[in-house]
């Protein structure tokens, strides 16, 4: 049996049961494609409801304020991808006269929407004859096939797209899609691999090699860069505090944060010059340091080293907000962890 064939076969007996699999709405399933990037269906889920459920037409996701959106997206991470959603929301209802794009080039057009997306909508949702190239085909490929170029290189992206596309079958494209996907996420799995009772163990050159647990090969183009954040938690008289926007590029664009000082190393004393201007000496009470111990926040790209300071004032701030009131705002989950710890304290 063909290697499509065989799939397809596997998928209409073991597939998983997912609300964006009821439905061929191209937002609900946009939606859900750019939900699951970078993050397993079960994280994604609660949120994909909680937003078809918020935002149930994309007209409604366009006319949203961001910063209920990004509140919406608090804890997912990679927080481009909700800013990108809602541009490209506002983009189909003003421009294309809230008509979505209905296939893989147009798609390509929107914010957000690379070659992976607008295969899995074009194929899902019309059925356009594209395949999709995730993290679980690329395993599932490299392994099958015994590919050992690395899936980040520039020849290993288009190696990896070409042979999808060729084992693409004649006809179900966006089944077979998913159910490559599928099997990816369960049985050819990164660690654990179900390789005893797998459909393919008696032809995966992997399997045969023994290279299941070195394939695929990733080459890490980046170093992970170390950063120091000092956060100073400001307690005025009435226990309010200051937040602001985060702004300009880079990590958690406009999600809001406690004035912060990033630091090239660790630090252990805060010198006061480094607050705000509108705080002034004499009305500090104490300067403290919450967290014995330095946060470490690891993300893709960089390890964030925390600390959060903790400064008391005998005066009423200018411009502040009731702690318990950061909990309206979009934060990270940096932010978010200290706040749950430290709300029950105060
Ligand atoms: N991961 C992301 N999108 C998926 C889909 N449509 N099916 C299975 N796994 C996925």
């Amino acid at each position: 049996m063909l290697f499509s064939a065989k799939l397809i076969n596997w998928y209409q007996k073991n597939q998983r049961n997912f609300p964006w699999r009821e439905t061929k709405n191209p937002y609900f399933i946009w939606l859900s494609e750019i939900i699951l990037q970078q993050t397993k269906t079960e994280q994604g889920l609660p949120y994909y409801i909680r937003f078809i459920e918020k935002y149930p037409t994309i007209t409604d996701l366009a006319n949203a304020d961001e910063m209920s959106i990004l509140k919406l997206w608090q804890g997912l991470g990679y927080y481009s991808r909700a800013r990108n959603l809602h541009y490209s929301a506002k983009y189909i209802v003003n421009e294309l006269h809230s008509v979505f794009p209905k296939n893989y080039k147009e798609l390509l057009k929107l914010k957000g929407v690379g070659d992976y997306t607008a295969s899995a909508v074009a194929s899902i949702c019309y059925n356009e004859k594209t395949a999709v190239v995730d993290g679980n085909v690329y395993r599932v490929l490299a392994r099958y096939f015994d590919m050992d170029i690395a899936i980040n290189s520039g020849k290993g992206i288009k190696d990896f797209k070409l042979l999808a596309q060729e084992l693409l079958p004649k006809s179900n494209y966006g089944l077979y899609n998913q159910a490559i996907m599928d099997f990816g996420a369960t049985v050819c799995t990164p660690k654990r691999t179900k390789c005893t009772t797998c459909i393919f163990n008696d032809s995966c050159l992997a399997l045969q090699k023994k290279k299941i647990h070195v394939l695929p090969v990733k080459i890490r183009k980046i170093k992970i860069k170390k950063r120091y954040f000092n956060y100073f938690v400001f307690l005025d008289k009435s226990n309010n505090t200051l937040i602001n926007i985060r702004l300009g590029k880079g990590i958690w664009q406009n999600l809001y944060e406690f004035p912060l000082y990033e630091s090239t190393k660790e630090i252990f004393e805060i010198d006061e010059s480094l607050f705000p201007k509108n705080i002034i000496k004499k009305n500090i009470l104490s300067v403290d340091l919450f967290n014995e111990k330095i946060i470490q926040h690891k993300l893709s790209h960089q390890h964030i080293f925390t600390k959060f300071w903790l400064v008391k004032l005998d005066v009423n701030l200018v411009g502040s907000i009731p702690f318990y009131k950061i909990e309206e705002y979009p934060i990270s989950t940096l932010v978010h962890n200290f706040y749950t710890t430290f709300i029950k304290l105060i």
